[in-house]
Parts: C-alpha cells; sequence; structure tokens
C-alpha cells in the first residue's frame, strides 16, 4: 500500500496552496479533489444547466457528457473536463458555488470518489478535499483536518480574488464563506466533517510556513 495522506477542511482554510508546499518537500502528488467537482459545475454552467437542478445535473453525467480527469505534469495537477484544461476556468466565484451544489449529489460524489481512490491506489499521494478523511480513504496513513476562523479565511479568500483581478468586497465574502460552509456542513451525503482519527491543524494564527511545517512535522511523526 502507498502512502496516502488525507487533508479535510472548510473553504479557504488553504488547503490547496498548503499541500502543494508538502506535497513539494515529501515529493509526492497532490490530488485538489475540489477541482474535480467545480469542473462538474463548469460543465453545468456551460450546458446552460441550472446546478441546483439534480435531475438535469445527474441526467447530463449519465448521459457520458462529463468526464473528469486529472493529468499530471512535472508534479503539478491539470483538470480536464472533456479532455480539456479547465485549471483557470474553474477559479472563479460562480463556478465555486456551481461546485457547491452539484457536490450535493450522490450520484456526482460516487463518479468523483471512484475516480479519486483509484488515482490514489496508484502512487503515494496527498488527497485534498471535505470527505477524504471519512469516505475515499477511511484507511488513509495519516488524516488532517485543516480549518482556521471564517474571518481569517474571508481575509485570504479576498486577497486571492484581488490577485487575479477579480474585485469583491470583504463582507460579502464572508457571507459566502458561511454561506458554504453551511452547505458543505449540512449536506446528506458526505457533509463536510473531522473524521474521528484526524489531527486539527486550526491556521488562524499561523503564518503559511508554519502551517506547512506543522503538517510536516505530523506526517513524519506519524509515519515514524
Ligand atoms: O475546495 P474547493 O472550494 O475547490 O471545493 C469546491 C466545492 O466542492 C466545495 O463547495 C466543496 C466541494 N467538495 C466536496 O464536496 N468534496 C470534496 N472532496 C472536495 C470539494
Amino acid at each position: 500500500m502507498f502512502l496516502s495522506i488525507a487533508v479535510d477542511g472548510p473553504v479557504g482554510a488553504g488547503k490547496s496552496t498548503v499541500c502543494d508546499a508538502v506535497c513539494a518537500k515529501l515529493n509526492i502528488l497532490h490530488l485538489d479533489t475540489g477541482a474535480m467537482y467545480r469542473a462538474v459545475g463548469l460543465a453545468a454552467l456551460d450546458a446552460g444547466i441550472d446546478p441546483r437542478d439534480e435531475k438535469a445535473v445527474v441526467d447530463m453525467l449519465e448521459k457520458g457528457r462529463v468526464r473528469v480527469d486529472v493529468r499530471y505534469a512535472d508534479g503539478r495537477q491539470t483538470t480536464l473536463l472533456n479532455g480539456v484544461a479547465v485549471d483557470q476556468r474553474i477559479r472563479t466565484q460562480e463556478v465555486g458555488s456551481a461546485a457547491s451544489a452539484v457536490s450535493r449529489y450522490p450520484a456526482v460524489r460516487r463518479a468523483m470518489v471512484a475516480r479519486q481512490r483509484e488515482l490514489a491506489r496508484e502512487q503515494p499521494m496527498l488527497l485534498d478535499g471535505r470527505d477524504i478523511g471519512t469516505v475515499v480513504l477511511p484507511d488513509a496513513s495519516v488524516k488532517i483536518f485543516l480549518t482556521s476562523s471564517a474571518e481569517v479565511r474571508a481575509k485570504r479568500r479576498l486577497s486571492q480574488l484581488q490577485e487575479s483581478g477579480q474585485s469583491a468586497s470583504y463582507d460579502e465574502i464572508l457571507r459566502e464563506v458561511r454561506q458554504r460552509d453551511a452547505q458543505d456542513e449540512n449536506r446528506e451525503t458526505d457533509p463536510l466533517r473531522k473524521a474521528e482519527d484526524a489531527v486539527v491543524v486550526d491556521s488562524t494564527h499561523l503564518t503559511f510556513d508554519e502551517t506547512v511545517d506543522t503538517i510536516l512535522r505530523l506526517i513524519e511523526a506519524i509515519k515514524a
């Protein structure tokens, strides 16, 4: 069995960037599973389907009109929708909301979880998401729940959006962060929750480097 690391946590906790840095240090691949749900959300929007319409989204999936996959080049993930790289297009607020909606549907989750398990079977990997420690890899070698306060997460999200040239207000983002938390925690299928055997890393008062180091130390301790 390969080394598998599960990192779960709420939106904006810095999972993607922190996990990228952890994986670079450990020289293993990082699977950002949120990107896969974002690709399904994007597919719905592109097809003119309301992401809140479960029947239409599942119908699209079952008719084979949505193929989501990932490829790696130089250790970096590229997310593919029907064979086309969508890494830029999936990073908007609109696609984030669509992802949050479609990720509630059991049929969507089944398809994504199956692919994520296949990938983790093929090589040592760190997977980040909402249900990795609880559902995708219940036997992961290491489980981490990375979180921070909603206010800090909103501030970080705002900086990210501003850096990529998008405009947004702090209050609006904070409202969205809280709304996404509620949606992710309260959905019926595979809600966001800490696995019983996960270690909590709260980055509210930690810098980026301190967060990465904390996680690396936890992984080293468990591997040792
Ligand atoms: O981490 P993110 O913001 O890119 O995730 C986008 C959406 O996908 C988010 O609303 C939660 C959902 N998601 C999920 O349900 N399960 C995962 N393993 C990863 C993400």
